[in-house]
């Protein structure tokens, strides 16, 4: 039988742990495939394989499942140096430049996996893709919702040459809120981005922008799970 998307999210997860020493701080990730790295650092710990380890959840449903595996947890606050991280992601280009937040968190992974020593990503090979944002799929931006609408159409007139359409994340009838109370705006591009840094640069100098899902030069490794085995790529 060929391995399920799910089997594939699980055994790159499962890869990415093998990075894990006892005594890391541990950067969680977030989503469906981080989960399966977080299920199996506490079966780890459990089994006395692992200790000493601190977590640094990247979310609200990550800190969720990180307790329920008995990961103890904390923060950067009071741990600034985070080890290892161990997240998911949305897209990931041959140079390792990421999407992430389709699922919501975004600011708290950025604050997390931007410090850490090391940040491994782990995909099955639907998250491959030539050029970021080149999907035609959202790129989410979390913006104050203070004036959001404003923010967008601005937004939306950063890219008009690529074809950029903005829409506000809604869910269940309301605008879909972050851990952090902010919304998010979900841009389109009909033409690939080009220069990421650049557009990272103008979307960050809009005031109401917190943060956007474009990850560049972030990733140390790349973990990916496909139909014929588990590669893995280190910058
Ligand atoms: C959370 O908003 C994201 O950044 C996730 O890390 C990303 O969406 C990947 O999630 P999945 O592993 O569920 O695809």
């Amino acid at each position: 039988v060929s391995p399920t998307q799910d089997d594939l999210k699980r055994m790159a997860a499962h890869r990415a742990v093998d990075y894990v020493k006892s005594g890391m701080v541990l950067g969680l990730g977030t989503g469906s495939t981080a989960v399966h790295a977080i299920r199996r650092i506490g079966d780890l710990l459990r089994r006395g394989e692992l200790s000493s380890i601190v977590g640094i959840p990247t979310s609200k449903q990550t800190e969720e499942q990180a307790t329920e595996a008995g990961i103890p947890l904390s923060d950067l606050e009071c741990h600034p140096s985070v080890d290892l991280a161990i997240d998911g992601v949305d897209e990931v280009d041959p140079h390792m430049n990421l999407v992430k937040g389709r699922g919501g968190s975004l600011l708290r992974e950025k604050m997390i996996e931007g410090t850490c020593e090391r940040f491994v990503v782990i995909v099955d090979e639907s998250k491959l893709v030539d050029c970021i944002g080149g999907s035609r799929l959202a790129m989410p931006v979390e913006v104050i919702p203070f004036c959001c609408n404003y923010t967008l159409e601005r937004l939306q007139r950063l890219f008009v040459d690529l074809g950029c359409t903005a829409e506000l994340r809604i869910e269940k009838g309301k605008p879909f809120e972050t851990d952090n109370g902010n919304y998010i705006v979900n841009l389109y591009f009909e033409r690939d981005i080009g220069d990421l840094n650049d557009a990272s640069d103008r979307i960050l100098r809009l005031p109401g922008v917190v943060e956007h899902g474009m990850f560049l030069g972030m990733a140390t490794t790349l973990i990916v799970a496909g139909k014929l085995g588990v590669t893995v790529k280190e910058k």
